[in-house]
């Protein structure tokens, strides 16, 4: 055993001497200080992590008998939920995993709402997660035209052709998009190698700098007290304790219990009654055959629902354009909230009811509006997805003025328990 140790040791040292590997563990694990009172919600970043390579890992074998050619997608995934040795568990693992990286990404930008996470000094991760929330949003909507579908295609060609209501641009914006004058093989062959290749280089190079920038500041923490104010004599940070091995421990546990709710959608309701995958993406694309309706998948549904919401003409432009201008603003918006808020208070737990009872208003908005998405529209549910609109724009375009005006508590200099 000592033999095997002295030869690791031996093989680490050489390396080091070559490279900065102690640094680069020192400075990220080791001897990274964080924050010791960080609780559930705290979770959500590690999980992100795990499911991007959950995702990576499953792609490069889904790659290995997938045909990106519209006359053969189809039967290839179907090939693989059938023929192919423990294809239907990596495909299942994939479209879950989709579902469940959304699901892990909207609970770690909650918690930076509840924390004040996005606040100074942490403007710059905040803004590098946003690129990563739109790649994001980039890599699932053109996974999803790769297995030609019903619902991939109509939903490509229902989202491609929003780019057509640009003034000037627009068709030939569309155009560029599709390589075609409709969606045909050329736009499901760009969009496999965005999807395989562009993008995921993207995001991973994205959640490098993510890390980088969060490790430069340091974490912030529940009661989004700064810990670098108060150091020891070796200038750690007397409320920090190393995030190698208690949070690496600790998290390896939030791991395992994502991993077993994982698994039980994955074996047992891999299709989450539609709405991981939608019913009509077990019809191949049939391009004369417009599904009565359509919609896409749960993670782009607010948006979607505040593009439907917008349905009168005004100022000479189309319904249509206000849609897409809206739902445009709705996801570039979150890029200005270091800015909009005007708190002299980091965590929601020394916030004043404004700022609570905004945010509690905004996420029942938000889910309204993700659930009316997925709905056909009718003159009532219109209503509702305006009103909801209006108080999700007014959750930031107030942000000033409430945050201002919100009675906070005393913030106490170091963290509590
Ligand atoms: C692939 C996607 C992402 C990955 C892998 C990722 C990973 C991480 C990790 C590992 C952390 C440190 C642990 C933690 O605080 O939970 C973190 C922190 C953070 N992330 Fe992300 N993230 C991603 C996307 C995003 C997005 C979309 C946003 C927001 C738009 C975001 C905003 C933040 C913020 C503000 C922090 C600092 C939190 C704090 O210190 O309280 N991240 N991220």
């Amino acid at each position: 055993m000592n033999a095997i140790v002295k030869q690791l040791t031996g093989l680490r040292d050489w390396v080091d001497d070559r490279f900065p590997l102690m640094t680069l563990w020192n400075d990220h694990m080791g001897a990274y200080y964080a924050p010791k009172n960080f609780n559930f919600w705290y979770y959500f970043g590690v999980l992100s992590l795990v499911v991007f390579v959950i995702q990576i890992l499953t792609g490069i074998w889904l790659v290995m008998s997938y045909k990106p050619d519209a006359t053969l997608a189809f039967a290839s995934v179907e090939y693989i939920m059938r023929d192919v040795s423990w294809g239907w568990l990596i495909r299942y693992m994939h479209s879950t995993g989709a579902s469940a990286f959304f699901i892990v990404i909207y609970l770690h930008m909650f918690r930076a709402l509840l924390y004040g996470s996005f606040k100074k000094p942490r403007e710059l991760i905040w803004i590098l997660g946003m690129f990563l929330y739109l790649a994001l949003m980039a890599e699932a909507f053109m996974g999803y035209l790769l297995p030609w579908g019903q619902m991939s295609y109509w939903g490509a060609q229902v989202i491609i052709s929003l780019f057509g209501a640009v003034p000037v641009i627009g068709g030939w914006l569309s155009e560029m998009i599709r390589g075609d004058y409709v969606v045909s093989d050329i736009t499901l062959n760009r969009f496999f190698s965005l999807h395989v290749v562009a993008l995921p280089f993207a995001i991973a190079g994205l959640v490098v700098l993510h890390i980088i920038a969060l490790h430069e500041v340091g974490s912030n923490n529940p009661d989004g007290v700064e810990i670098k104010k108060h150091k020891d004599e070796n200038g750690h940070p007397l409320d920090g304790i190393p995030f190698h091995p208690y949070y690496s421990v600790k998290d390896s546990v939030g791991v395992v219990v994502f991993l077993i709710l994982f698994s039980m959608v994955l074996f047992f309701i891999p299709e989450f009654g539609g709405y991981f995958l939608e019913d009509n993406n077990f019809f191949p694309a049939d391009p004369m055959k417009t599904p009565l309706h359509i919609a896409p998948v749960w993670y782009f549904t607010p948006y979607y629902s505040i593009l439907r919401a917008n349905t009168v003409n005004f100022f000479f432009v189309p319904a249509k354009l206000w849609g897409v201008i809206f739902m445009g603003l709705g996801v570039m918006i979150f890029f200005l909230l270091p800015w909009l808020d005007r708190s002299p208070v980091k965590s929601i737990r020394y916030r004043g009811g404004l700022f609570k009872g905004a945010l509690a208003i905004f996420v029942v908005a938000f889910v309204i509006l993700g659930y009316l998405g997925a709905l056909p529209p009718t003159p009532g549910r219109n209503i509702m997805a305006q009103i909801c609109t209006v108080i999700y724009f007014l959750f930031f375009l107030l942000m000033p003025i409430y945050t201002k005006l919100d009675k906070t508590k005393p913030v106490p200099d170091r963290v509590t328990h």
